[in-house]
């Protein structure tokens, strides 16, 4: 994955937010980077030094003159892959503007050869200050990446603007991006469907099904830090919305298909993740039925085939991507509908087997393309799996 074997310099510099720097700097860890960490002055007097050296298992700078830290600040710079900065003070933004080099992390910052991801804090005014704006554009106008900040409670009360450095998992995604959107699907629009759609019995009750998201969500998160510009519709879920990707809520399988029609045109990828209802009550009641009535038979209707429906609209060079859950002899299944819904790929799945199909965060997929061999996975993640999904739609894109 993408964390694994890469060294990231987290620069931390003296804003309260440094305590969501602890977080950041473990999960980095945790997904298997290498993480020096640098604190200014103020982000010692916050966070001690001792704290991120037992999160990353490495020392840690902050100074230009410590013992055994000669000349850290050209190696730090010039070998990792990636420089973090996160709080990003007004202070520091400043300094770094200027291209001044009076503390370990400007001088760091000044010496590196290595991309680089501010991620601001500050109080509102300060952030609102012209002086800041025009820092802050300065730096960008130098290829400098950022991320927030963001509206939301700032240490001194709630605010409508903009100052709270952006959440730990926000940072991550968009470092992730920076590190390897320059694959094939970058700049490509991804339109991705996800979760279960619903349809109405009456005004309270619905039909429904077991889908969670989660597939389509891990493959929505995925493309975007491939780079992509991704589109997720959306049925009912309960999962937080992903970083980047603009986020269309449906409900129906109606919806959906309108929504997945107004998006093709546009599209590069479809990954129809979705698992739309196939069947809706043919009369839904406008009021709702009391159960003193007795028992209650409802004549349904199929919806219609999305995938199908909307073939003629995907754009030339496209790649379409469908999925089947099955129940028993799933590849052979999975082959009859790649052909039947005209697909580029066909993510297969076997909703018997342990760990596989809804509600879960593993799954075992084999993914089909047009010639038929399939690419049979073990039980992995399904942000693993969305990765060998995107794998294979790079190989198929035009
Ligand atoms: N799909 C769709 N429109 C529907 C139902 C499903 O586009 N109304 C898409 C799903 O998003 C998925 C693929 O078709 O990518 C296969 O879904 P599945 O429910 O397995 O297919 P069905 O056509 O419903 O086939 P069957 O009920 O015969 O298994």
């Amino acid at each position: 994955m993408v964390w694994a074997g890469r060294h990231v310099v987290l620069g931390v510099s003296g804003g309260i937010a440094c305590y969501k720097s602890c977080i950041l700097a473990r999960r980095l860890s945790e997904a298997g980077a290498r993480v020096d960490v640098a604190l200014t002055r103020g982000a010692a007097e916050f966070v001690r030094p001792l704290t991120f050296e037992a999160l990353t298992g490495r020392p840690v700078l902050s100074s230009l003159w410590e013992q055994g830290g000669a000349l850290s600040h050209l190696r730090w710079g010039q070998q990792a892959d990636l420089v973090i900065v996160a709080p990003a003070t007004a202070h520091l933004i400043a300094r770094m503007a200027q291209g001044m080099a009076d503390d370990f992390l400007t001088t760091l910052l000044l010496a590196r050869t290595a991309p680089v991801l501010l991620a601001p804090a500050m109080n509102d005014e300060m952030f609102a200050r012209p002086e800041t704006r025009d820092n802050l554009e300065r730096l960008r106008r130098r290829g400098v990446a950022t991320v927030g900040p963001e509206v939301g409670a700032l240490a001194e009360g709630p605010s409508e603007r903009p100052g709270r450095m952006s959440e730990p998992e926000t940072i991550l995604a968009h470092a992730a991006r920076l590190l390897r959107g320059q694959g094939r699907l970058a700049g490509r629009r991804v339109v991705v469907t996800a979760g279960p759609t619903r349809e109405s019995i009456d005004p309270v009750r619905v039909v429904t099904n077991r889908s969670s998201g989660k597939m389509g969500y891990r493959i929505a998160e995925a493309a975007w830090e491939r780079g992509a510009d991704v589109v997720l519709i959306s049925g009912p879920v309960a999962l937080p919305p992903p970083v980047g990707a603009t986020l269309r809520r449906v409900e129906s399988t109606k919806e959906l298909e309108l929504a997945v029609r107004r998006e093709l045109p546009q599209a590069d990828v479809l990954v129809m993740a979705a698992a739309p209802a196939d069947f809706r009550p043919s009369s839904p009641s406008d009021s709702k039925r009391s159960r003193i009535d007795g028992a209650l038979a409802i004549p349904m209707e199929p919806t219609d085939d999305i995938l199908s429906a909307t073939r003629g609209e995907r754009r030339t060079g496209s790649v379409t991507v469908g999925f089947a859950l099955e129940t028993g002899d799933a590849l052979a299944k999975g082959r009859a509908k790649l052909e039947r819904k005209d697909l580029d790929l066909i993510v297969v799945n076997d909703a018997l087997e342990p760990g596989a199909g809804f509600e879960h965060d593993t799954n075992r997929v084999a993914i089909l393309g047009r010639d038929g061999t399939p690419m049979i996975l073990p039980l992995k993640s399904k942000r693993e799996v969305a990765e060998a999904i995107l794998d294979a739609v790079e190989k198929a894109i035009d």
